[in-house]
């Protein structure tokens, strides 16, 4: 057994992850008088969130009529019907409040004329129920929204007096041996010390795990730790099939342009300068969902259209709109198509791709962000002392895609709906957990294992390995052919764990080490990732299957659940929640409205 002396710290609440969902509970939290701790194995306000650019939706109504009901009916068509309807209700209703939170915390919001909250138009959100026009729904602060939300919710949390545990690796959920969740382990990056946090509840917000692919406009940082450590601890995930390729990833480096450079009016063209979105989408054009944009954008290269030397991708046309809304609006995608694409958004086209952006799935929780481990009795059965938020969760809002700005919503209306939550589940009076040594020492064998690993797999050849593989066999279109094969690179890939190869042996700042647990925690993820999109035989939201092209609701209006055990995946199902959180009588919406119908656009 692996001896390893460590510290320990006990709270009533810890935060592992410090982006904008991790932010929100700790805050929240924090407000309500629990000792909490935000433990991040980044400086806070470099978490992804910083990268999130073009918004928040939520109906204020600023810029035209809204309602929190077409925000819902937009994100249940959105999400392909897969999405809870109780989830989706409450991020809808709740926007607003969560919004004008944030700017009550000082959010530097962009500005209208009367000094309102200026929003945007973003891809599939509308009015009416989808009959009317494109609303402006998205709130922005210039393009850098995550940035303005991130900095804010840091500054309000140490207001607060919530204590940061910064560059701390969290290695392992402590879970007692009656499946509560009592805490975690961490290693202390620079000094190479290691730490137990003992707590009354555990909130992962680790973000999702674009990492597990070549191309994504994830921060390297996104390996999907809270997906891994729930695995670890035989808990599943959910509907992890479902990946979304945002359109526009700067063509070659995969950098974010905001699809709010489509929603202040650009647009896609092919090599024959045709605007094909409106072929495609004639209502709904460039601001169509994402999964429908990506997919139509895949359909011009493949039938030649594409534009460049090798044909291969799509223009984002910016340069018809006036100098000084794009220095006003969009002065960092303008920034990023210089450095990144050698690009004057003044004068020329940005080069654009399909690239990995966001991952629906994740590990399953109710509308408070509580994490369940659905059993036949009860599919809705909750883990003491556990809530996911934001991208790590799977609440489940976002179904099988995701509408633009719907991301950065989820985030703080979840994170603020766990720390309510906190604060009438947590028990202020009681102990705090005592550490449940089983379990830590579990913790440091594996990592033991891992810093003296000696195999004939480097780790970075072996991420490269599972990128590569997840890159070419779950991609935007999919096949039986594709993912079959997918699934056996991968149980293959994931087997090389075992006979990984780590050089460095010391403990502090051991970047060799930490990629190594980051690894460890990717390949869970994306194992599930495939595995269930291998044997969803149907076409849903991101899930473009070239074999079953049409959505089947009879068979296949179920959340996936995975449990990852090494190279096995263990696959079940779990009911959509269809019913709504209020009546139409009590102001809520008409069932019958959001009943399944074929997506249009
Ligand atoms: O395009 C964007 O600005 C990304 C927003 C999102 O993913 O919600």
């Amino acid at each position: 057994m692996a001896e390893y002396e460590y510290e320990t710290h006990d709270y009533d609440c810890v935060v592992v992850g410090a982006g904008g969902a991790g932010l929100r509970a700790t805050l929240g939290m924090a407000e309500q008088g629990l000792r909490t701790a935000c433990i991040s194995k980044v400086f806070p306000t470099r978490s992804h969130t910083v990268a999130a650019q073009g918004g928040i939706a939520a109906s204020l109504g600023n810029m035209g009529p809204d309602s929190w009901q077409w925000h819902m009916y937009d994100t249940v068509k959105g999400s392909d019907w897969l999405g809870d309807t109780d989830a989706m209700e409450y991020l809808a209703r709740e926007a607003p409040k969560a919004v004008y939170e944030l700017e009550h915390y000082g959010v530097p919001f962009s500005r209208t004329e009367e000094g309102k909250i200026y929003q945007r138009p973003f891809g599939g959100h509308t009015t009416e129920f989808g009959e009317g026009p494109a609303v402006q729904r998205t709130c922005a602060a210039a393009d850098r929204t995550g940035h303005a939300i991130l900095h804010t919710l840091y500054g309000q949390s140490l207001k607060q007096k919530a204590e940061f545990y910064i560059e701390y690796f969290a290695i392992d959920l402590i879970m007692s041996d009656d499946g509560v969740c009592t805490g975690v382990v961490c290693w202390k990056l620079d000094d190479g010390t290691m730490h137990v946090f003992n707590a009354k509840m555990v909130v992962l917000a680790t973000g999702g795990y674009g990492r597990a692919y070549f191309s994504a406009t994830s921060a390297h940082t996104c390996t999907g730790d809270g997906g891994g450590m729930a695995a670890r601890a035989g808990l599943p995930m959910q509907d992890m099939e479902f990946v979304q390729f945002h359109p526009t990833g700067i063509y070659g480096s995969g950098c974010l342009i905001t699809e709010g450079a489509r929603g202040e009016g650009g647009y896609l063209t092919n090599s024959e300068g045709e605007r094909f979105m409106e072929r495609y989408a004639p209502n709904y054009k460039d601001l169509a969902p994402r999964d429908y944009v990506s997919r139509c954008m895949t359909m011009e290269i493949r039938e030649g259209r594409g534009v460049g030397a090798g044909k291969d991708h799509i223009h984002l046309n910016l340069n018809h709109l006036p100098k000084e809304a794009l220095a006003e609006r969009l002065p960092g995608i303008s920034e990023s198509a210089k450095i990144f694409a050698g690009v004057d958004v003044n004068k020329e086209p940005i080069p654009v791709l399909p690239t990995v952006h966001y991952n629906m799935g994740g590990i399953p929780t109710n509308y408070f962000g509580e994490v369940l481990h659905p059993t036949k009795d009860n599919p809705n059965a909750v883990v003491p002392g556990l809530m996911a938020v934001g991208e790590a969760g799977c609440a489940s809002v976002h179904g099988a895609n995701r509408l633009g700005s719907n991301s950065l919503i989820d985030l703080v209306v979840f994170g603020r709906a766990a720390a309510i939550r906190a604060g009438t589940v947590v028990d202020r009076d009681a102990a705090i957990p005592a550490t449940h040594k089983p379990s830590v020492d579990k913790a440091f064998d594996r990592f033991d294992k891992l810093r003296h690993a000696n195999g004939a797999n480097p780790t970075a050849d072996l991420r490269l390995e599972m990128q590569k593989a997840m890159q070419e066999d779950a991609a935007v279109f999919r096949t039986d052919k594709t993912l079959k094969e997918g699934v056996e690179k991968m149980t293959s890939i994931t087997g090389k764990m075992d006979d990984i190869h780590v050089t460095d042996r010391s403990l502090v700042w051991n970047t060799d080490l930490m990629e190594t647990l980051e690894l460890g925690n990717l390949m869970p993820n994306a194992l599930a990732t495939i595995v269930s999109a291998e044997a969803r035989k149907e076409s849903r939201g991101a899930h473009a299957h070239e074999d079953y092209a049409t959505r089947d609701d009879k068979n296949w209006r179920v959340h996936t659940i995975s449990h990852v055990d090494g190279a096995k995946v263990t696959l079940s199902h779990r009911p959509v929640i269809t019913k709504p959180l209020s009546t139409e009588k009590e102001g809520g919406i008409d069932l019958k409205r959001i009943a399944p119908k074929v997506r249009t656009f």
